[in-house]
């Protein structure tokens, strides 16, 4: 008993350091790219303005009942309007870098079937300028979440291999009017989150779903989220082809696909469980960063899939294999994995498109870590380290930047809940991922970048205005941005150190 007491004590203060552990910007590589992400349709607004088409979620956010608030993004953050300021915020935090998307409907508000809004094009060309100025450097997603409705009123969007054809003509026309000043482009953004959420669970547009979650009007096919994927995954080897034959040499850029990417961690010592973390990893960011890398699905999801799974021509593992530059991936969080084909599990997670793993955020009553407003995304700040790893050694290494992390607040007035403001949980959350990163980094992983989810509490797609991410407080009726402490100590954490050589 002396001696488990003595450990325990000894564990205990162990991570009372690790939470104070102070972290500063010069432990980072020279040249690392500090910065946030958003997405158009979370943070623009002005949904009808300039001639933009409808997008998928113009039309799913204003059926009643889709939007846990009832609320949609048409004005949103009228970041459209206010990007100016917004990324003023941005340069005075000190942050060299800003990931945001282009709404294909601004650009093509009809797809293919319609002409170029050249007000769109206009409009990305004023920030990306405007960036550049600030000396921000643009990372800019093609595709995040948003689609034309055209595309899915005419052919079913993800599920039709028309798709790719599309994606691949709306994404030529970016390389071509941005390309010279923008540098690093992610095609699609998290395509495995997505389809599950859109083809299994059915809670995102086009509402569909897959054995066993049986509530939504329409699919009922357990491969519909395996074929989003497989056309996703080709709409974005078809555009980065385009982008390697006709842009790349002349505009010396980098292109990437982004997947959501979860670190999963066995349940218990068993080799059962050991074996359905190393399974449920490979269905998590591997499902789309193998085929991009190694030519073809993970060899664990075909072994449980089998002919479900999508298979690629040699013509199409030509175009596909080695189409990113870097490795590209959000994360959240950090769960447990238990397996189901030796134990039993609820039917909803025993199922071969889980890798039969039943993957949760308990054990024994214990939660693996703190709980944000996010159901699901638990603090787990070695999380990251792990994960780098894992993609270090599965990849070989290729250089990695994370794009998004960060996390959710709920929305109480702030008058009750001054935390909403002073969000020292988010400090030390920043503070203690960033230890992490900067472990993996000493231990060898090439990782590049580090961007905060968001810059600006926005539209949190299905949870509305409930969820509060952002670095600044949004005041959604006057629509003004109140610096949070996390946005204060984080322009304390870039601006107040010193490279020393
Ligand atoms: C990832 C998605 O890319 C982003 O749109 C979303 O807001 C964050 N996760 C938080 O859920």
């Amino acid at each position: 008993y002396i001696t488990f007491f003595l450990v325990s004590f000894f564990l205990f203060l162990l991570s009372l350091v690790r939470s104070n552990e102070e972290i500063s910007r010069s432990q980072f590589p020279r040249g690392f790219f500090f910065g946030a992400a958003t997405s158009s349709y979370q943070v623009e607004g002005a949904v009808f303005e300039d001639g933009k088409g409808l997008n998928n979620w113009d039309i799913f956010s204003h059926i009643q009942g889709n939007i846990l608030d009832g609320k949609n993004a048409d004005v949103a953050d009228d970041h459209y309007h206010q990007y100016e300021e917004d990324f003023e915020l941005m340069h005075s935090l000190g942050m060299n870098s800003y990931r945001f998307s282009i709404s294909w409907t601004r650009i093509l508000p009809r797809g293919r079937f319609g002409d170029i809004n050249p007000s769109g094009i206009k409009f990305y060309n004023k920030l990306i300028d405007s960036l550049l100025l600030k000396g921000i450097e643009p990372f800019v997603t093609i595709s995040h979440h948003d689609i034309p409705q055209e595309l899915e009123d005419r052919y079913q969007s993800w599920l039709s291999p028309l798709i790719q054809d599309d994606f691949e003509y709306y994404a030529d026309i970016c390389f071509r009017n941005f390309g010279d000043r923008v540098k690093y482009w992610i095609t699609i953004n998290e395509p495995n989150l997505f389809s599950d959420l859109a083809y299994m669970r059915g809670i995102y547009p086009p509402s569909r779903c897959s054995p066993p979650f049986g509530n939504c009007s329409s699919g009922d096919s357990d491969t519909e989220p395996l074929i989003v994927v497989h056309n996703m995954i080709l709409s974005h080897a078809k555009a980065a082809n385009i982008y390697r034959k006709y842009y790349q040499v002349k505009q010396g850029g980098y292109i990437t696909i982004v997947p959501h990417a979860e670190m999963l961690v066995p349940i218990s010592d068993a080799e059962a469980d050991r074996e359905a973390a190393n399974r449920a990893m490979a269905f998590s960011a591997p499902w789309i960063l193998d085929p991009l890398l190694h030519g073809d699905y993970p060899p664990e999801m075909r072994q449980y899939l089998g002919d479900q799974l999508p298979t690629f021509s040699p013509e199409e593992v030509n175009i596909v294999k080695g189409s990113i530059d870097y490795i590209g991936f959000n994360h959240y969080s950090t769960l447990y994995a238990k397996d189901c084909i030796q134990s039993s599990c609820d039917s909803g997670s025993s199922r071969a498109i889980q890798g039969y793993v039943y993957i949760t955020g308990e054990r024994n009553g214990t939660l693996i870590g703190d709980v944000t407003a996010f159901p699901s995304f638990f603090v787990v700040p070695e999380g990251l380290e792990m994960l780098v790893e894992y993609l270090k050694t599965r990849y070989n290494n290729k250089p990695m930047f994370l794009l998004e992390h960060g996390m959710a607040q709920g929305n109480e007035p702030i008058e009750l809940h001054n935390e909403l403001l002073h969000d020292i949980n988010r400090v030390n959350y920043h503070k203690r991922y960033l230890a992490s990163l900067e472990r993996a980094i000493r231990n060898g992983a090439d990782v590049r970048g580090y961007f905060v989810w968001s810059l600006i509490d926005n539209f949190e797609w299905i949870y509305g205005y409930s969820l509060r991410f952002g670095l600044y407080y949004v005041d959604y009726q006057s629509l003004k941005r109140i610096p949070k402490s996390s946005a204060k100590w984080y322009r304390n954490f870039l601006t107040n150190d010193t490279y020393v050589d």
